[in-house]
């Protein structure tokens, strides 16, 4: 399919896209992630019996974010943006902040972001380089409620549904990267952009579980496929 300056195209991203900026993805390391079962730090009923724990582990993975860059695969996505403009989308289940960091601005972060925190009682949100970090369970500057990670967990509602559903019934290419395809409702998102006729794309280093309604699948590192596949649609768009 050519794509051009006024191809709508929708982007998903997943953990991959960021393993070669040296973050852990969650499934490819025997079902531990940085050491913990993902179902002891990443729900609610963990954070409800240990929350000293879950703030201690995602403490850890915001300072881990802090040193991470950007590789060429969000660099690339940043080109995309920078293209398309207003026909571009990007929706991230990573909490990483890396595409913006990149320079995207259309960005959903549907799992939350580790650069931000709410409080449980008051339900505001803030950034995380304004609280004592140094609190083993920090309090809201407001209502002095107990402050949570902004992530969105296991058995929670990803935020922005209802912006996402519109943009998959309305997109003409549908990209997903570096995700396995295993967590709902991310899993889905192909099948319904296909059923609501988009082309749909995936790069990955394995093949993926939902990989049913792809039409187009690029096998390797998203940081050596994405620019040359970006490239390419820019430079025969252009000719
Ligand atoms: N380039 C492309 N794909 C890669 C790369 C890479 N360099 N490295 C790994 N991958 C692929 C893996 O083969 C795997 O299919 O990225 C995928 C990562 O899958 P997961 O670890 O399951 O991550 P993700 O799909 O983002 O997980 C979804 O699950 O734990 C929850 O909320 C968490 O947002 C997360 C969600």
């Amino acid at each position: 399919m050519k794509i051009t300056k006024d191809t709508r195209v929708l982007v998903l991203t997943g953990a991959g896209i960021s393993a070669e900026s040296g973050l852990k993805t969650f499934r490819d390391a025997g079902g531990l992630w940085e050491n913990h079962r993902v179902e002891d730090v990443a729900t609610p009923e963990a954070f409800r019996k240990a929350p000293a724990m879950v703030w201690k582990f995602y403490k850890e993975r915001w300072q881990q974010a802090l040193q991470t860059k950007p590789n060429p695969g969000h660099l690339a996505l940043a080109k995309l943006e920078d293209w398309l403009q207003d026909n571009f989308y990007l929706i991230t289940q990573n909490v990483d902040g890396l595409h913006t960091a990149a320079g995207n601005k259309r960005v959903i972060e549907m799992h939350g972001s580790l650069n931000t925190c709410l409080c449980t009682r008051c339900s505001h949100h803030f950034p995380i380089k304004d609280i004592n970090l140094e609190e083993d369970i920090p309090l809201c500057p407001k209502c002095k409620g107990m402050l949570r990670p902004d992530i969105v967990w296991f058995g929670e509602i990803p935020y922005h549904l209802d912006k996402i559903d519109a943009l998959l019934h309305n997109c003409d290419v549908f990209m997903m990267i570096g995700t396995s395809g295993v967590v709902y409702p991310a899993a889905g998102f192909v099948m319904t952009a296909s059923y609501f006729g988009a082309h749909t794309i995936a790069v990955n280093l394995n093949p993926m579980e939902n990989g049913d309604f792809i039409d187009e699948f690029h096998q390797g590192k998203a940081g050596e496929i994405l620019p040359q596949l970006i490239d390419g649609w820019i430079n025969s768009a252009e000719k």
